[in-house]
């Protein structure tokens, strides 16, 4: 049987969380192995968050805010993308792929564009294989 990655996805409600909704209303097909986590602001992510999503069976995480200029708290974006620049560098350090974290911006009229990045995401994670956390062999 194929792996199935698990995927959780930490998604600003300001737009991406709209983003995902846009995409379900409007029938866009994606894959169903995202978890959607709704946060208040991209910046608001944590790397001890992400490792957590790790350590608990996900084989992927991605992160999806407002366009840079469009946060609703100015900077919290900004913040995010420096936080998962070196939380990348740090999982390389660790022996683990760095890809396995993805950083996206996703505005609430991009359903298209969400459905596209979850589909992408999925099959890059897919031929990553599972994550060193995964409980992949039980979901087999
Ligand atoms: Fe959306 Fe900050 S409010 S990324």
């Amino acid at each position: 049987m194929e792996f199935e990655p698990k995927l959780v996805g930490f998604l600003c409600k300001w737009c991406s969380s709209a983003g995902a909704d846009l995409a379900g209303v409007s029938r866009r097909e994606y894959p169903p192995n995202l978890i959607p986590v709704t946060v208040n602001c991209s910046g608001r992510v944590e790397a001890s968050e992400v490792m957590r999503a790790f350590r608990d069976g996900a084989d992927g995480v991605l992160i999806s805010g407002c366009h840079p200029g469009d946060c609703h708290y100015t900077s919290g974006n900004y913040k995010a993308g420096r936080r998962v620049a070196l939380l990348k560098h740090t999982l390389d350090e660790f022996g683990m792929n760095p890809d396995r974290v993805r950083l996206v911006w996703i505005s609430a009229t991009e359903g298209d564009e969400f459905a596209r990045v979850v589909r992408e995401f999925t099959e890059e994670i897919r031929a990553l294989g599972p994550g060193p956390y995964s409980n992949a062999k039980e979901r087999r």
